[in-house]
């Protein structure tokens, strides 16, 4: 008797948050295939991935491999589509997102999802600068415009920025915690590596259902004075909120951030959008989510969860 093929789905940028929450949730279902695509083979991401049972396959992640691209996804019934960080002045980050697009309907994918956001450009009327944003509300556009079955997720503030990027520091027995939010201001978080698996893995077992949808993966609403005293009733350490979210509080916390202008220009405009405008177009469900995956962490049970205590981490494995 013939074995009928569990379908494959190819993730480009596999070895991100993003990408291993996808191709864990996909191979832990055990209905679907994973082709796992990322710049090198011999890092330990992409044997750890290879040996969830992922296929691994090489391919450069920029500007100019189209052809490359399109006999990596090449036979894949779905794509999962990211564009990684892309520090300003580079500007790569819309005409990749296309080139990505471009390749699976070369490809012949049958459903692609794309990692989007806001339209921070649009939205604010040009006053917001936030290209990593606006950038992938172009490729969003861009692929609507594609003949191929779309969705797109939608992902909250990372609670690994903290962890990753903003780092606390100790001042005697106490943590200062700089966030680069208003104190009492509630924005939507998530943790990339639990969170996006599960609602990929919904899209693509029901393509039909979801296609042309925006999907946002929301772990919480929180504000940052929630934020620290939720840490100071998980971890017993004594904790401070610091403002890190005026240019004031940004450099003298991280003064590291003044070699590059326009990231700092961006980090600002992002956060001036979201405290604005709202993070999320006032469409969207951000209870959505949580309804589908009641497994999704807020933060207090990310902070059990990883058992952070205020140091750096970085998630390269
Ligand atoms: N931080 C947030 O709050 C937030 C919220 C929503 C959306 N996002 C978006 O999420 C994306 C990042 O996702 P992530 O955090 O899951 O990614 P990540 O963990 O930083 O990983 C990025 C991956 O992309 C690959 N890559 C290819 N070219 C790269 C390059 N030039 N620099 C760095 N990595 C490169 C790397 O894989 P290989 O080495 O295996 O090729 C790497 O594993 C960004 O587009 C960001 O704007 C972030």
């Amino acid at each position: 008797m013939p074995t009928i093929e569990k379908p494959l789905i190819a993730i480009v940028g596999a070895t991100s948050k993003q990408g291993r929450s996808v191709v864990t949730a996909l191979l832990q279902s055990q209905r679907f295939r994973v082709r796992a695509l990322t710049r090198k083979k011999d890092t330990s991401a992409a044997q750890s991935l290879e040996a969830l049972g992922a296929e691994i396959v090489t391919v450069p992640l920029e500007l100019g491999h189209q052809k490359d691209l399109v006999a990596a996804l090449k036979g894949a019934d779905g794509a999962f589509l990211m564009t990684p960080p892309i520090a300003p002045p580079e500007t790569i980050e819309a005409p990749l997102g296309r080139q990505l697009a471009d390749a699976a309907v070369e490809a012949g994918v049958g459903h692609i999802v794309f990692s989007t956001l806001e339209n921070v450009d649009k939205v604010s009327k040009g006053t917001k600068y936030a290209p990593h944003f606006t950038d992938k509300a172009h490729v969003a556009d861009y692929i609507r415009g594609l003949p191929i079955s779309h969705s797109f997720v939608m992902l909250a503030f990372f609670y690994t920025n903290l962890l990753e990027y903003y780092v606390p520091r100790f001042e005697g027995d106490t943590i200062l915690l700089p966030i680069y939010l208003p104190e009492d201001f509630r924005a939507p978080f998530v943790d990339p590596l639990t969170a996006t698996g599960p609602v990929v893995l919904e899209i693509f077992s029901n393509p039909a259902l979801y296609n042309g949808k925006t999907l946002p993966i929301v772990g919480d609403v929180i504000s940052p004075r929630e934020m620290v005293e939720a840490f100071q009733r998980v971890t017993g350490i004594k904790a401070e909120y610091r403002n890190a979210f005026t240019r004031d509080g940004l450099l003298r916390h991280f003064p590291e951030f003044a070699a590059n202008e326009l990231l700092v220009r961006e980090l600002l405009g992002m956060v001036e959008y979201a405290v604005e405008y709202g993070y999320y177009g006032k469409e969207h469900d951000l209870d959505w989510s949580r309804r589908l995956n009641p497994d999704t962490l807020n933060w207090e049970r990310y902070l059990r969860s990883t058992g952070w205590r205020g140091d750096k981490r970085s998630f390269g494995l």
